[in-house]
């Protein structure tokens, strides 16, 4: 856990987004190098809001990675094509022809929960957004975990999920379909392979436990089938997106953004039909989830 205060960190503005999720903070110039004490400052920030907010940062793709390595090494990044000179970086875009076209990122989750090692956080900086449209959502896993009944989390406490790629990118391609967009998905027999994660994580830095369920690549419970996990997976995916445990990030050109994803789920919507949203996206590498 941070050793930080509130009255400790006096090099960053923090302003929260909501009273359960999110900040934004300023004071940061992300085009240069900061300083660990600064980097103390955010990482405190982060463990307390989960979701943290930077505007107006005209950074490069150099920038963001090295902003993305004060946090630790980068995630591994599968099924996607990156950025052919950065393979750190995927452009998530969708251009202004793409209409009707299902977007990235476009259903609650949290990113690559199947890897045995799931991305410890993810950084988000927008290069082009739409006029209106295109925000992020994000919601509190640690209150989803503390608002369920004692009954249902000691359930909980003792199972385990399998986590999947093979929606979005199995070979039956259900997710994103056979539209032409500009993102390179690769779909494969790979992704069919499963992964048990805990239902409920514990969070290194703040001691609290989470919810480590979505709705992508949580499939079933471990030791049972997916039709008897259903109702109870169904459940928990409504009850942990409930809307008193979001915040939400409007983006405009600068804008970066960086998520817990051992404790936050997130959900991009698509509401921008006939303009482009182009985001560059790093992930900072985690651990398996322990209890
Ligand atoms: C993602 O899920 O990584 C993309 C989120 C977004 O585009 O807002």
């Amino acid at each position: 856990m941070s050793g930080l205060t509130e009255q400790d960190c006096s090099h960053i503005n923090v302003t929260p987004l909501t009273g359960v999720l999110g900040a934004e903070i300023d004071g940061i110039d992300l085009t240069s190098g900061l300083s660990d004490r600064v980097v103390e400052e955010i990482e405190h920030a982060f463990a307390q809001h989960s979701v943290i907010v930077f505007r107006n940062q005209n950074i490069q793709p150099e920038d963001q990675k090295r902003f993305t390595r004060m946090f630790g090494e980068f995630g591994v990044e599968p099924y996607v094509k990156t950025m052919p000179d950065h393979p750190e970086v995927i452009e998530v875009v969708k251009d202004k022809s793409e209409i009707g076209v299902k977007n990235f990122g476009g259903n609650w989750h949290s990113d690559w929960s199947f890897q045995e090692a799931p991305p410890r956080a993810t950084i988000l900086h927008a290069k082009e957004v739409p006029p209106y449209g295109g925000d992020t959502l994000f919601a509190n896993m640690y209150m989803a975990y503390d608002t369920l009944s004692s009954g249902m989390r000691r359930m909980l406490d003792g199972m385990r999920v399998m986590h999947s790629a093979r929606r979005p990118y199995g070979i039956d391609n259900k997710l994103f379909g056979t539209a032409k967009r500009s993102m390179t998905i690769i779909n494969t027999e790979e992704a069919h392979a499963e992964y048990a994660h805990p239902a409920v994580r514990t969070i290194p830095q703040t001691g609290r436990k989470a919810l480590f369920i979505n709705p992508v690549y949580a499939i079933r419970f471990e030791d049972m089938t997916e039709r008897e996990s259903r109702p109870i997976l169904d459940f928990l995916n409504d009850h942990a997106t409930r809307d008193e445990f979001t915040c939400r990030v409007r983006w405009q050109p600068g804008t970066l953004t960086m998520w817990d994803n051992r404790c936050v789920q997130h959900n991009a919507m698509n509401d921008y039909d006939g303009f482009s949203r182009r985001l560059h996206r790093t992930t900072v590498a985690g651990d398996r989830p322990s209890i």
